[in-house]
Parts: structure tokens; C-alpha cells; sequence
């Protein structure tokens, strides 16, 4: 195996797990098949694709969406997520969550709350957020290693940053509905009424909590979580991986490796004339401080990889960015 790829796989902790970000077409999916080939020799892989235009279907011939499959060519299990399925379900367990902790809301019928709340900005967030919760409880059980393929950079960002975010809004409302709870308690025992000291409301808002805490903790765990950022040698998506190690300091999650995909060598670059702008690329991620992360190259293939098989042949073609700079 290549001996970046190598190295990038032999420092990682088990269990663990990799989230690729990148703008769209750069080849996160290609190269989250190509870590899940290397992390498979060493444990149990499982490689989860969140992107929306479900390519590792093709890329894997997985014969359904949603449900794991072991490929036995590869030596790790992949799942495709269909969004759309998701999102229907967790809209409809918020309309059922809705209608059990508030009783009264018989005015709006069950289909209304489902519309309304798939209809609710950050919804999209909400539903990648549902799958990375149910990923996050399977490491260590089921899994050594989960790889996610995610959906491109802004709503992946957006993804990483609920968890903090939801804390913050359950310890307010905990709070809330602890003065609610304790001022009926109080006017019960005023009026000499029986007071049911139970309250599922904020059984509700403590269990949420916990689960919260528990993915926010996972994830700023550097032995158990990281991001993998790919670009291509172009301005915008090394941009976009700049936007992203910003993103990964500010949450407190670590950059394991930043991958630059797609490489021209040094002639075929001068002849389609962007030489310069591929190596101003290549120079700026070799600058850029990522707390010791990794940094790889995957070269162009003049065939590019539409199979598990095409994707192995890219093994060949992975450097350490300090080899072609
Ligand atoms: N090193 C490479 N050489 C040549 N072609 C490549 C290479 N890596 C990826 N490709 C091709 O680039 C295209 C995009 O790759 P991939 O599907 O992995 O990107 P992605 O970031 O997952 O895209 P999306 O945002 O659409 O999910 C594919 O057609 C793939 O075959
Ligand atoms: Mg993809």
C-alpha cells in the first residue's frame, strides 16, 4: 500500500472514525473507498455514504439502499443512505414526539407537523445529523472503523456544528421546563391538588441531552473522530478545504489528513496550461497548518474510476505531497 496511505491508517486509533469533506466532484467518494480498503486489513470497515446523489451505489454495486452490505472484493461492509427515505422518518418521529409531550396540539393533524417540520430550515442538517448519531453508537460495537462519505462542505459543516448547537438550546429549555415543572408543583400544593411529579417533557429534553453530549464528545475526541478534507489542485476547492480546517478548530475536531485528488503530472499540466495554478494549489496545502495532519496526493488517472476495481488501481497513484513538491 502507498506509504502515505499507509501512514495515515498505522497512527489512527481503533475504533474510529473518518468524515471526508470536500466541495462537490473532487473525489470524496473515491477516496473514502480507498481508506476503507487500507483501514480493512487492520478491523472491521464499514463505509457509510450520506451523499445525496448515492454514487457509491454504482461505484460498489450494492444491490439496495440502506441496509449494509458486506463486498467481499473489498473487505469492508458499505451502505448507501437514501435522504429522502430518512428524512420522512425523522420528520414523522418528530410529529409523533410533538404530539406525545404536547397533548394539546389537536388543532394540526399528523401529516401537518410532518409537512411543517421537513419544511423547517436546518431540516436537511437534521436528518445527515439522525444517520451520524446512529453511526456514532455502532463504532466499537459493530465497527472498528467507519468511513462517511458525506454530502458537499456547507451542509457537512452545518452538520458538525448541531450538536454543539443543540446543547445549548436543551440545557435553556431544560432549564425552562424545570421552573414550569416546579411552579405547578407549587400551585398544587397550594390548591391542595395531586401533583404527578413526572414529568416526560423533561425525560425528553435530559435523554436528548445525553445523546448530544455523547456525539459532541465522540467527535472532539482526536483518538476517535477526524476529518479527512479533499480537494483538487484548483482555487476554489482548496478554498473550500481552508473554510473547512477553520470549521474543524473552531469545533474542536481534528484534521487527520488533507488529500489533494486528481494531480496532473508535470507535462500533461503544462499542456492544458495549468502547470501554475496546479502547483500554487499543491504549495498552499503544503503550507497550511493542520496540527500534523497528513498530506496526500492521488495523481490523475487518465481512467477514471467508476469501480471498486478502477479504485484500487488509484492505490498506485497515491504520494506524499512532499514527493511532487
Ligand atoms: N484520481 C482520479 N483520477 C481521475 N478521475 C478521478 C480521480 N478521482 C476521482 N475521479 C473521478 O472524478 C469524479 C468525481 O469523483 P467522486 O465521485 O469520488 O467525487 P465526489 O466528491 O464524491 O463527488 P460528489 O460531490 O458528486 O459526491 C468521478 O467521475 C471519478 O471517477
Ligand atoms: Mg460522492
Amino acid at each position: 500500500m502507498a506509504g502515505a496511505l499507509e501512514r495515515l491508517v498505522a497512527r489512527t486509533g481503533r475504533p474510529h472514525m473518518f468524515i471526508s469533506v470536500g466541495k462537490g466532484g473532487v473525489g470524496k467518494t473515491t477516496f473514502s473507498i480507498l481508506l476503507s480498503l487500507a483501514l480493512q486489513e487492520r478491523g472491521r470497515t464499514l463505509l457509510a455514504s450520506l451523499d445525496p446523489a448515492r454514487h457509491l451505489l454504482g461505484y460498489l454495486g450494492l444491490r439496495r439502499v440502506g441496509k449494509p452490505e458486506r463486498i467481499q472484493e473489498a473487505g469492508f461492509t458499505a451502505v448507501q443512505y437514501d435522504i429522502d427515505t430518512i428524512a420522512k422518518k425523522v420528520a414523522e418521529d418528530y410529529a409523533r414526539l410533538l404530539r406525545q409531550v404536547m397533548p394539546g396540539l389537536t388543532v394540526v393533524s399528523l401529516d401537518g407537523i410532518v409537512s411543517a417540520v421537513k419544511n423547517a430550515p436546518g431540516f436537511e442538517e437534521e436528518v445527515y445529523l439522525s444517520l451520524l448519531r446512529g453511526l456514532a453508537k455502532s463504532l466499537g460495537e459493530e465497527y472498528d472503523y467507519i468511513v462517511i462519505d458525506t454530502p458537499p462542505t456547507g451542509v457537512t459543516h452545518r452538520m458538525l456544528n448541531l450538536p454543539r448547537l443543540y446543547l445549548l438550546w436543551l440545557t435553556h429549555l431544560y432549564e425552562l421546563r424545570y421552573k414550569i415543572v416546579a411552579m405547578r408543583y407549587t400551585i398544587a400544593k397550594v390548591l391542595k391538588q395531586e401533583f404527578e411529579p413526572h414529568d416526560p417533557v423533561l425525560d425528553k429534553l435530559a435523554e436528548l441531552r445525553g445523546e448530544y453530549e455523547g456525539l459532541a464528545k465522540l467527535l472532539r475526541n482526536p483518538e476517535r473522530a477526524g476529518l479527512v478534507l479533499i480537494a483538487t489542485p484548483e482555487p476554489l476547492p482548496v478554498y473550500e478545504v481552508k473554510t473547512s480546517l477553520r470549521v474543524a478548530r473552531e469545533l474542536g475536531i481534528r484534521v487527520e489528513a488533507i488529500v489533494v485528488n486528481r494531480v496532473l503530472d508535470a507535462e500533461m499540466a503544462s499542456k492544458l496550461g495549468v502547470a501554475k495554478t496546479q502547483q500554487e494549489a499543491l504549495e498552499e496545502v503544503k503550507a497550511l497548518e493542520c496540527g500534523g495532519c497528513e498530506k496526500l496526493v492521488i495523481m490523475h488517472s487518465s481512467e477514471p474510476p467508476k469501480s471498486l476495481e478502477g479504485v484500487k488501481r488509484l492505490l498506485g497513484l497515491v504520494k506524499d505531497i512532499s514527493e511532487i513538491t
